[in-house]
């Protein structure tokens, strides 16, 4: 039989041969540091291939973020709003029922560059070849990596491919993440069971000490901060909670800068709604491809829960806030970036 080590370490050969900072507090599955940023072992090989052979477009959107920041949301909008003349978004449009994201996971659709054991569908992910299967004005991929460790055909090329970036604040961030840690250590199968599940004063111990996965929280966001104030037309910043609470400027905001905004005409007809109710979370909650369905590792409905601003109200002891914010006051000081 396979003992919980046994199975531990399969998940980790690769890194155990490769020397990096190890960090073995969340039970299932070891983080290392790469880059400064920490991650299971098995994304990094698939990070060093996006670094060696990933070459940069003109076309080419790359979706960066926190985990946990609503990255499937902003895969889901951008999908919709760079492919909305070839599938309209109109639920009384006769090709509605037609559109990908009624049927397939927005994480399918716009694949992480450094998941690819855990995409269906991942031709999208072989950069070393021009790929057949991809038939859309652009093509869209998505990473949680640091800023600086980008394929340099992406951050200093001569192409014009954009990065764009979405956070949120950290108080939900750490909330969401703790919960989803928890979400999937309860799939994992029982032979692997090494803690039931994560306190949150341990997950908010290991937070505030930077290690979370693809943490520091406050070095991922501030990388792609000071980059989006230096060159506004590569990155454009986000927040959760202004795409929450004005939507309709927001994805102005976003089909401006990838570079098909909406015409007056579009805007007349209710294009942008279209797109919010397509992408909104309680539509794409119920699709049965989000709620029943699967990837190879996780079940889909995990990247689902509450989908509000403000849930660290229920999880969270006033110390833990204040301590919470200090941190990030000091961290982000001088940056001009406010949560
Ligand atoms: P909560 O756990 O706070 O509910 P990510 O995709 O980066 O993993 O982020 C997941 C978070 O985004 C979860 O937050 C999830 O519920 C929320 N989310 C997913 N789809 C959303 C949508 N369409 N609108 C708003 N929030 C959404």
């Amino acid at each position: 039989t396979k003992t919980n080590n046994d199975t531990k370490s399969s998940h980790d050969d690769l890194a155990i041969t490769l020397d990096y900072p190890k960090f073995s507090g969340l039970g299932h599955y070891d983080l290392y540091q790469y880059q400064g940023f920490w991650c299971f072992a098995k994304v990094i090989e698939s990070i060093k291939d996006f670094q060696q052979n990933f070459k940069a477009s003109e076309t080419d959107l790359v979706i960066a973020s926190t985990p946990k920041s609503g990255t499937i949301w902003l895969k889901a909008l951008a999908f919709a709003i760079v492919n909305r003349f070839r599938y309209p978004c109109s639920s009384v449009s006769k090709n509605y029922h037609h559109h990908p994201l009624l049927t397939v996971s927005p994480h399918d659709l716009v694949p992480f560059v450094e998941f690819k054991h855990d995409t269906l569908d991942n031709d999208h992910l072989r950069f070393t070849k021009n790929n057949p299967t991809h038939d859309s004005p652009c093509r869209l991929i998505a990473t949680h990596i640091f800023y600086p460790s980008l394929p340099e055909s992406i951050k200093t090329g001569t192409t014009k491919c954009k990065v764009i970036y979405l956070c949120r604040n950290p108080r939900d961030i750490f909330v969401s993440l703790w919960l989803f840690i928890n979400e999937l250590r309860a799939q994992l199968p029982e032979s692997n069971d090494y803690h039931p599940s994560l306190s949150i004063e341990e997950a908010f111990e290991f937070f505030c000490n930077g290690v979370s996965v693809f943490g520091p929280f406050w070095d991922h966001v501030l990388g792609y901060w000071k980059e989006s104030l230096e060159n506004p037309h590569k990155v454009l910043f986000m927040k959760y909670e202004d795409l929450k609470k004005e939507r309709k400027t927001q994805l102005k905001r976003l089909a401006e800068f990838i570079g098909c905004s909406f015409t007056l005409e579009e805007e007349r007809q209710g294009v942008i709604e279209d797109v919010s109710s397509l992408c909104s979370f309680e539509h794409l909650k119920n699709l049965d491809v989000n709620k029943n369905g699967s990837r190879k590792r996780t079940v889909n409905k995990a990247y689902f829960r509450k989908g509000e601003i403000g849930d660290w109200e229920n999880h969270l002891t006033p110390q833990m806030v204040k301590r919470l914010d200090s941190l990030m006051e000091e961290k982000l000081q001088g940056s001009g970036l406010v949560f």
